[in-house]
């Protein structure tokens, strides 16, 4: 059976900074306090008139221009996302509208920071089964549409950016094991309450700000601790892979100290941990991706790279990928 290789990888951030010194201009906090407790220094924001499908696409144009990629050869877009421009069309039809993906169908799928795992996952069954030649895996949000910014719990942590990698059948590398799973038992702890068919818009959801993104933290940082420690050590174990073996550990980028801790579980120290939330902050379904386009000069065929992803839902993933692409060729 072939495989799914990630053979092109882009991304996108906005512009805009906020750092944690404007943080401490917005709400009661300081930057020593989230640097210690997060790692974050500081986060994109999106434009006023940018959206998740825009950034996406955007990501998507690094990669077809990197690559020299015909967008009318893609077969498939899936998109993990919890901030799509609307709740339909999928963003997928509108990231398919502005690469000019003619003869791509696609959709999104919604798995929380989990998102960009389950839409690999997806993605490389298509690969796999024989299907498609050609499936882009897009990883976006733009979390500040969602986010408090009178809540220093929360506004401190997320922010926006877009990332995107192309599978194609590979005999050699790819994603040679994936495992995702699901539980609800206390799903309160991390979702946003309003806009869907349960809570539809209105002013009282307004007015009781249910539109926007809700934590608690201390419960969430500790279940993530745990199953991102439990689901790596599984993968690492089922793939025969010794902390020497990896080549990188790609963790989503939620807090510092849930990547530290996943890293010791395993063995691994923080040089072999790819790590960027001091610069982009908690950007959900885009954090790996993005990883994996700020680290893609340094991976080299056969690397060995665990991928791993906790979330609200609560959802999680990790992957055992052979990197197949070295920036230039498959
Ligand atoms: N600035 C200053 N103080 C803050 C603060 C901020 N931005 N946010 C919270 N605090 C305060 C709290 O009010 C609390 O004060 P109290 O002790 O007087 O009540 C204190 O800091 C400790 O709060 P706590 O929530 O226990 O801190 P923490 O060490 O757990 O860190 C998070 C908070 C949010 C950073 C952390 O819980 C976390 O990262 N959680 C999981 C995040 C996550 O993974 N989310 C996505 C899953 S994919």
């Amino acid at each position: 059976m072939k495989q799914a290789a990630i053979t092109a990888v882009g991304h996108y951030v906005p512009e805009k900074r906020l750092t944690n010194a404007d943080l401490e201009q917005m709400v009661d906090t300081s930057d020593e306090w989230i640097r210690t407790r997060t790692g974050i220094r500081e986060r994109r924001i999106a434009a006023d008139d940018e959206a998740t499908s825009d950034m996406a696409a955007e990501a998507a144009r690094e990669l077809i221009r990197k690559n020299g990629v015909d967008p009318a050869a893609i077969d498939a877009i899936v998109v993990g996302t919890v901030t799509p421009d609307m709740l339909f069309p999928a963003t997928a039809c509108l990231i398919q509208e502005k690469i000019g993906a003619e003869n791509a169908w696609g959709f999104d799928l919604s798995a929380a920071c989990s998102g960009f795992m389950y839409a690999l996952a997806t993605g490389a069954r298509f690969i796999e089964s024989g299907q498609h030649e050609k499936v882009l895996v897009v990883g976006a949000d733009t979390m500040s549409s969602i986010i408090d910014y009178e809540d220093r719990s929360t506004c401190i942590l997320f922010g926006d950016g877009a990332g995107a990698v192309l599978l194609e059948p590979d005999d050699e590398y790819g994603v040679t094991d994936i495992e995702q799973g699901i539980d609800a038992t206390d799903w309160e702890q991390l979702c946003m309450l309003a806009g869907g068919s349960r809570r539809p818009a209105s002013p009282e959801t307004v007015e009781k700000k249910l539109h926007v993104l809700r934590q608690d933290g201390r419960p969430v940082f500790k279940r993530a601790v745990s199953k991102m420690a439990e689901i790596t050590e599984g993968i690492m174990e089922r793939g025969d892979l010794a902390a020497e073996d990896v080549r990188y550990l790609v963790p989503h980028q939620a807090n510092e100290r849930i990547i530290s801790a996943t890293a010791d579980s395993v063995g691994l120290p923080m040089e072999r941990v790819m790590l960027n939330i001091d610069r982009y902050g908690n950007t959900t379904a885009a954090t790996i991706p993005l990883c994996l386009a700020d680290y893609e000069d340094d991976l080299r065929p056969g690397d060995n790279l665990v991928l791993v992803a906790f979330g609200g839902g609560f959802t999680w993933s990790a992957a055992h990928i052979r990197w197949a692409y070295n920036g230039l060729d498959v």
